[in-house]
């Protein structure tokens, strides 16, 4: 496996590879198993396997915490040795070159709600550097997690708009009493980390009302978080895969349920994907 930093070692490391298919999981680094199960697929999808690690400042917001994002890339190489081929640790002025930016990227309407209205401009961020990646690595598959619903559709809009590369999807790998495995798992104290565990609670609540139809499989979703005096609900909606908009009451078919508590200062995310009878 090799560590490379910049775009001429990717670009002669591709050369010396023609020919082969690569699958692309890109990362901010701290890698987890949810992480690690993404290369797994990506394995499986193509002859060569790229994983990014990079701390892309642009998707973060004033007081989200982007200098002390942890930074673990020699754990993080020794966890990808003998699934990766490559490991892509580039630094801010290789993705950004300064005198020639890269194009940014607006998520637009789909990218507004949820995330978006929590966290303006973030998928505006995400975007450019998926897409910034996606030039300098040039995959033919592209891995990503269905645990950020709304990035994942979102990024399957940009591959569509730019005609490539094709976006899998990992369904999210949990921790064994269900919570969603995160990079943010790890700032919870023990007392929320035991009461996040409504998270998937919560989910399996409106999984089991859903024959009720959306408002109501919702209204049952909520009353299990309520009923955790350490969580705060941002949201819990049922939404389409299409466009990401809330669904009617008279909704069937596939939907996406999503869903985003805090625990103390740690904001926590979950999804399924849903079928209303
Ligand atoms: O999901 C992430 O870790 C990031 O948003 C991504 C896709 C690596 C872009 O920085």
């Amino acid at each position: 496996m090799h560590v490379l930093t910049t775009l001429a070692q990717l670009r002669s490391w591709r050369t010396q590879h023609a020919g082969k298919t690569v699958a692309f999981v890109p990362t901010m680094g701290a890698l987890h198993d949810g992480h690690i199960s993404l290369v797994e697929r990506a394995r499986e999808a193509a002859d060569l396997v790229v994983v990014s690690v990079f701390v892309n400042p642009t998707q973060f917001g004033q007081g989200e915490d982007f200098d002390n994002y942890p930074r673990t890339l020699d754990a993080d190489a020794t966890k990808l040795a003998g699934l990766a081929d490559v490991v892509f640790a580039p630094t801010v002025d290789e993705v950004y070159p300064p005198d020639e930016p890269p194009p940014v990227i607006h998520a637009g309407s789909g990218g507004q709600a949820f995330e978006g209205a929590e966290r303006p401009g973030h998928f505006d961020g995400m975007l450019t550097v998926v897409n910034r990646l996606f030039d300098m690595v040039a995959p033919n598959v592209a891995v990503f997690g269905q645990k950020d619903a709304q990035q994942l559709h979102l990024v399957r809009v940009l591959a569509r708009d730019r005609g490539g590369p094709e976006i899998l999807a990992v369904h999210t790998v949990r921790e064994p009493d269900g919570l969603a495995m995160s990079s943010r798992n790890r700032f919870l104290s023990a007392e929320n980390r035991a009461a996040a565990r409504v998270m998937p609670e919560t989910v399996q609540a409106v999984v089991a009302a859903r024959a009720e139809g959306p408002v109501k499989a919702l209204r049952r979703g909520r009353a299990v978080m309520a009923a955790q005096p350490l969580a705060r609900l941002d949201y819990l909606e049922l939404v389409s895969p299409k466009d990401f908009s809330p669904v009617g009451e008279d909704f069937h078919g596939e939907a996406t349920l999503v869903v985003a508590a805090r625990f103390g200062s740690t904001r926590l995310l979950d999804t399924e994907d849903i079928f209303v009878p």
